[in-house]
């Protein structure tokens, strides 16, 4: 299996790094532009995003939780020829065959997914996440710690929940709107803004995701 190059040295690309670890894979480094090469402890930067063609036998992931600049990293690697992204999945994790996982997706520790759910690509489901029956995650969603799930629910494109926030089974959060950590969603989010609060009520407007 090919070795796995991480994008982006923050905490959760270190938590990435122990993520791929734990799925048996070797990991060769970091990239990112605003860290410096060599080494730190543990962990080896190898340099900027733009060297990423020097590690042709590997697989990259993005590991930056904000999904709209990992959304512009991934169209960027993209626009440059990268292919290979890899996804991972915490042998914790629980979830049925019926359920799709997309490429550059990573799924954390704890988490539960059951059935009949699509997960797309280039998502990050962090630890102790439950995801209900028939729920479509899209690209480039963020889903923080314990946050709960309920079925047939839809986080479309750019989408990011707070830690320990709960949606109502049905809703829809349209593109890239946020949820608060601990918010309580229980009316369709309007896109591009962050709710707080239980039940969650609009805070502020976000840029664009589109
Ligand atoms: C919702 C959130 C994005 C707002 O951040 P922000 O834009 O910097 O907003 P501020 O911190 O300036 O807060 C603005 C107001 O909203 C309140 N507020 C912020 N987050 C809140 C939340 N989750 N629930 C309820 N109220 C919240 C603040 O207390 C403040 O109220 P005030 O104006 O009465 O003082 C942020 O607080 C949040 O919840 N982020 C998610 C964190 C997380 O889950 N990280 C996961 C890492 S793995």
């Amino acid at each position: 299996m090919k070795s796995i190059v991480i994008i982006g040295f923050g905490g959760f690309g270190r938590e990435v790094d122990w993520l791929a670890r734990e799925c048996g894979r070797t990991v060769r480094g970091f990239l990112d532009d605003n860290a410096t090469p060599g080494k730190k402890g543990n962990y080896t930067i190898l340099g900027g995003l733009d060297t990423w063609s020097a590690y042709p036998d590997t697989e990259l992931v993005v590991a930056i939780g904000n999904p709209r600049i990992r959304r512009k990293i991934v169209e960027k690697l993209v626009s440059q020829g990268v292919t290979d992204f890899a996804t991972l999945i915490h042998p914790s994790v629980n979830m049925d065959e019926t359920v799709d996982v997309g490429k550059g997706t990573m799924i954390c520790a704890g988490s539960i997914a059951t059935v009949d759910i699509a997960i797309g690509d280039h998502v990050i489901l962090n630890l102790n996440v439950t995801v209900g029956h028939d729920d479509e995650i899209h690209d480039f969603v963020t889903v923080a710690p314990m946050v709960a799930l309920s079925g047939n629910v839809t986080l479309e494109e750019g989408v990011e929940v707070g830690t320990g926030a709960a949606i109502r089974q049905g809703i829809t959060m349209a593109c890239g709107s946020m949820l608060g950590m601990g918010g309580i969603l229980t009316k369709d989010s309007e896109a591009n803004t962050i709710y707080v609060g239980s039940p969650a009520k609009p805070l502020k407007h976000l840029p664009e995701f589109i």
